[in-house]
């Protein structure tokens, strides 16, 4: 069988001219820029870039955080321990973690909080609270992104938490849950497994890529 505009003698000379294109690729978003705000005004904004997107939920596309993402000054203390009450989360222990804790602030209060305890290869990812008025709109898992970015700057690899009320809302950041067992043991000697947690709270980790 002969080809296509294979040219017999004495036949018409036709052509077909087509223009072949590679099928463009969608265009994947593969970052979330969140911006770190030096306390001081020295440093107007560090960004942090992620790894990855959040993954759509419930179509949202887009995720509105309004608001910056700082590290904590010892003058936020007061704020993030209203938050915690607010939230019913535990604080005990949170004073010697400010320095690897994150905050949003509005109008100069704290609305968003999370807090990091750091254990060498290992962290414990706690306080994670968003005041209810603002609860919805992306400033939780931004602040969960913040933190796991920390840690992996902070050279960490795997990130423990506990939580008693929102196994539900952690698994879209890697988390998985685990027994007791299986925690680092650092971890496991922190305030919030031996005594701010209770037993039957969800344990779960998320590992780090390098
Ligand atoms: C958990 C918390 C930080 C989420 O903050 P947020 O700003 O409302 O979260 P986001 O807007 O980023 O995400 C909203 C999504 O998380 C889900 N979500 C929020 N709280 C959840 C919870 N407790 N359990 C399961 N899913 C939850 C929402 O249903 C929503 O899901 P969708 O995207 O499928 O619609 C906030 O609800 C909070 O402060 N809770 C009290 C403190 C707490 O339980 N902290 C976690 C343990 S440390």
């Amino acid at each position: 069988m002969r080809p296509r505009n294979h040219l017999v003698p004495g036949a018409h000379r036709s052509f077909t001219r087509r223009t072949l294109r590679r099928p463009v690729p969608q265009i994947q978003e593969i970052g979330v820029a969140i911006a770190i705000c030096a306390q001081t005004g020295e440093r107007p904004h560090r960004a942090y870039t992620l790894p990855r997107p959040l993954p759509p939920s419930k179509g949202r596309t887009h995720i509105h955080v309004p608001l910056d993402i700082t590290p904590a000054a010892p003058a936020d203390l007061s704020g993030i321990l209203a938050l915690l009450d607010a939230s019913r989360l535990p604080r005990a222990g949170i004073e010697d973690h400010v320095a690897s804790t994150l905050v949003a602030r509005q109008d100069s209060g704290v609305v968003g909080t999370a807090a990091l305890e750091l254990y060498g290869g290992a962290a414990l990812l706690r306080s994670v609270a968003v005041a209810t008025a603002l609860r919805g709109q992306g400033l939780g898992a931004a602040l969960t992104m913040a933190a796991l970015e920390l840690a992996r700057q902070r050279s960490a690899r795997s990130v423990y938490l506990l939580t008693e009320t929102a196994g539900r809302f952690f698994p879209r950041f890697g988390f998985h849950a685990i027994s007791r067992a299986e925690v680092d043991v650092a971890v496991r000697r922190s305030t919030e497994f031996t005594t701010a947690c209770p037993s039957s709270a969800l344990v779960m980790r998320a590992e780090l890529a390098e």
